[in-house]
């Protein structure tokens, strides 16, 4: 192989451990990085990430300091073979780019969008606000993204780089403009799942009903609105599994109205869940100021994504897989998503804040606390706090 002598050269990266590599981005990186604004390095990390993945060397580099594989997190889910239950969530990767650099930096399968068919040009900028001490993020973006027909090549030619990982694709359910109605919406999200299946460029498919930055409602969080959006999807031929990104929802009725609804239809799993809309529910450590609008990631949405999660399994876990979604930054609180019925994790936040390292970190931990409870494999452990 032409790069042979740099590969032998750079062949004890997997020694040093990863946790060296969190130290640095905690220690160096990330003030640096802080210093700016979040829009700006959330562009400067998208155009950085595309260097980095562009070559077969850079990412097995990458590869070998991040990634953190162990027999006992491969599990099968909906038909899909994973190296390991820690995604990335809708939201980062808006436009689909970084798939190759999500395999590396370690995650199980990563969840590009939420994408709609045509270019959306979502809010006025800025879309992010930081909450260093809440470890939050404060998102506004109304789901801006550059269209399906744009980046399908893009997506295509990532493919193989992103060896066997999932890639989720997350479609967004939303009008246009002011003059559509819901079901216009409703008929867009149906295109824009046809487009995907129709081109195989997405391993799963999660339909994004709760953003809550698209306008002051989120229609289709309505329990009758939604049984129109999945009669719909129903029709679609499908080979992959469809999932719904659940609100964060401080009302458990309301919450069990909708998975009522999806669990009559064709779908296989649950997101859970979105960003916090309502601020009262939140205990802030940070100045948050009135204008700033948008929802909550991160710490603020742990607490109440994992009850959800945990009402979620108890009562149509055997019918749905469930993604847990909301402030993980540590093997601990994906262990607790795990055990209260989550088959999969999902995080951005924890990755912003703690680096990329924390990843194969998260992997590498998450499979001692299985071998320290006596687990054979994580399929074992998912829903474990309901057996006892
Ligand atoms: C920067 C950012 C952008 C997001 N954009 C989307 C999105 O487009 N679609 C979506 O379903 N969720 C979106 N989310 C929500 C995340 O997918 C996730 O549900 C939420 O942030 C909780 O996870 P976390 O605490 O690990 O960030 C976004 C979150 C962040 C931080």
């Amino acid at each position: 192989m032409v790069y042979s002598p740099v590969v032998k050269a750079f062949g004890g990266v997997e020694r040093i451990d990863v946790i060296y590599y969190n130290l640095m981005y905690k220690s160096l990186i990330k003030p640096i990085l802080f210093l700016f604004s979040p829009d700006t390095v959330h562009n400067l990390i998208v155009n950085l990430g595309k260097i980095a993945q562009s070559t077969g060397f850079s990412r097995w580099l990458l590869r070998k300091m991040w990634r953190r594989d162990r027999v006992i997190l491969e599990q099968q889910v909906n038909g899909m073979s994973l190296k390991n239950p820690i995604g990335l969530s809708a939201g980062f990767d808006k436009n689909i780019e970084l798939t190759p650099l999500m395999q590396s930096v370690g995650f199980g399968f990563a969840t590009g969008g939420s994408i709609t068919l045509a270019p959306r040009k979502g809010n006025p900028r800025p879309w992010f606000y930081r909450l260093p001490k809440t470890e939050s993020l404060v998102v506004h973006a109304g789901l801006a993204n550059k269209g399906l027909v744009t980046i399908k090549d893009g997506i295509r030619r990532n493919q193989k780089r992103a060896k066997t990982m999932p890639l989720f694709i997350s479609v967004a359910v939303v009008a246009k403009n002011a003059n559509e109605t819901n079901q216009d919406a409703i008929i867009d999200a149906k295109n824009t799942t046809l487009y995907i299946l129709q081109r195989s460029l997405a391993n799963a498919i999660e339909i994004n009903i709760s953003c809550p930055n698209a306008g002051d409602d989120q229609p289709f969080t309505q329990p009758q609105l939604l049984d129109e959006l999945l009669g719909e999807l129903d029709k679609i031929d499908r080979g992959v599994p469809f999932f719904v990104k659940m609100p964060n929802l401080l009302q458990l009725k309301h919450f069990d109205d909708l998975l009522k609804v999806i669990s009559r239809h064709n779908i296989q799993g649950v997101t859970i869940a979105n960003l916090v809309k309502n601020r009262e529910s939140v205990k802030l450590q940070d100045e948050l100021p009135e204008d700033v609008k948008g929802g909550l990631s991160g710490s603020p949405t742990r607490a109440r994504s994992t009850a959800l999660i945990r009402y979620a399994y108890k009562k149509y876990g055997g019918k749905l897989t469930i993604i847990g979604v909301g402030g993980v930054f540590t093997a601990d609180h994906a262990y607790e998503k795990i055990r209260a019925g989550a088959s999969l994790v999902g995080m951005i936040t924890g990755m912003i804040f703690n680096g990329p390292g924390v990843v194969g970190q998260i992997n590498k931990e998450l499979a001692q606390l299985l071998e320290r409870d006596g687990f054979k494999n994580i399929t074992e452990a998912v829903g474990a706090d309901h057996k006892i």
